[in-house]
């Protein structure tokens, strides 16, 4: 049944929503973007005044807005580590009006499922007129922020119509990678990571995962049934996943959540931690397992309800859901996902209008 999916239809199927067929089509996704990026010999292809412009830039400045923001967040871990270049992840309505002080040649990344969200294309307008390169990540070629900017990455999701994006975060992060490795090696850098073998591996282990749904109904019906808030904790990449998770859980199902890094927890929030309430710790990062695991202690001694998502290779007795094993850099791609479908059972068994929460809209055209 999942082979059938066709990631560029515009029909659901038989899917009961859009959110459901578009967070199983994440897989495909992976795999259009393997092909789309890659040369006949296998190698990796991406357009040479691309290249040119990531060279040439002393800083990155990704600007985005929503989960769009949250993927820059992981995009420049890739950015940085790979190819050496700093990067700052700014959210668009701020940028307009608190400007920072900017390097001498700054390259603006523009990351944006819709192409058409305005707080990003004030951003865009603004630095245009001082004269700076733009790069537009879209899954819309031909929308507006990527008509506007000097170059274009494209998503190659296919269409999204939930109003939660699922499918594009991933494909953003995917391209994202994509690039840092192309400009680590224009740059020189010798890498010991080959990205595309290492997204085909994401897309089975993404699969894995979609298939394991009703584990996760039973979670999400064991966590979220009746709650009316919940903290989702992680550190390093992981911090950045759950403040994703966060909001696919929020802009659903309408609990209150928020993402916070481990070690911040205690530094107020844990004030509100009651006998019962629901903490999601994600753990795939080595160097930090020990320690998150020592802030779900904490929490759990103040009465929280705790859920421990772990990749294979770091999971421990009672982790309530294990990830299959992927590359280290690159395990937003498949941690996101129990998160996405953790927020979804959640919104189903409160009857909340998954495709179309209230007060939201898919692509936002006034600042
Ligand atoms: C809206 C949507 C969000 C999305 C954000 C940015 O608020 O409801 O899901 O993340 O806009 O959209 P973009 O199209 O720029 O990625």
């Amino acid at each position: 049944f999942i082979a059938e999916i066709d990631a560029s239809d515009t029909e659901k199927g038989t899917y009961p929503h859009f959110m459901l067929k578009e967070i199983d089509e994440q897989p495909i996704v992976m795999r259009n973007i393997i092909r789309e990026y890659q040369d006949e010999k296998g190698e990796l292809k991406l357009d040479k005044d691309i290249r040119k412009a990531m060279q040439k830039a002393d800083r990155i400045y990704i600007i985005a807005a929503g989960t769009s923001y949250h993927a820059g967040l992981v995009g420049k871990e890739f950015l940085e580590k790979l190819s050496n270049i700093p990067v700052e992840v700014h959210v668009a309505s701020e940028f307009s009006y608190n400007m920072p002080l900017l390097s001498e040649k700054p390259l603006f990344i523009f990351i944006s499922q819709s192409g058409e969200t305005a707080d990003s294309r004030a951003v865009l307008v603004k630095i245009k007129e001082l004269g700076h390169p733009a790069l537009t990540l879209t899954n819309v070629p031909g929308s507006t922020l990527s008509r506007e900017a000097n170059y274009t990455l494209p998503l190659h999701a296919g269409p999204e119509i939930a109003v939660a994006s699922t499918k594009a975060y991933t494909a953003q992060i995917a391209v994202l990678a994509v690039l840092a490795v192309d400009t680590a090696r224009a740059k020189g850098i010798k890498l010991d990571f080959d990205p595309l073998q290492e997204l085909a591996i994401v897309a089975n282990a993404m699969e894995v995962i979609t298939n394991q749904k009703e584990e996760l109904e039973q979670l999400a019906r064991d966590y979220f049934a009746i709650t009316r808030n919940a903290f989702y904790i992680g550190r390093s990449t992981d911090y950045h996943v759950a403040q994703e998770a966060a909001l696919k859980l929020k802009e659903i199902s309408y609990i209150q959540a928020e993402g916070f890094a481990g070690g911040e927890l205690k530094h107020g929030t844990i004030a509100l931690i009651e006998d019962g309430t629901p903490v999601i710790a994600l753990t795939t990062q080595e160097n930090v397992n020990y320690s998150i695991r020592g802030n779900v202690q904490e929490v759990v001694a103040r009465g929280a309800h705790a859920l421990i998502i772990s990749s294979k290779g770091l999971e421990q007795d009672g982790d309530a859901f294990v990830l299959p094993p992927v590359h280290e850099l690159l395990t937003p791609l498949v941690s996101v996902i129990p998160m996405q479908l953790l927020a979804y059972y959640a919104a189903l068994h409160r009857d909340c209008d998954v495709d179309k929460p209230r007060n939201l809209a898919k692509s936002v055209t006034v600042e």
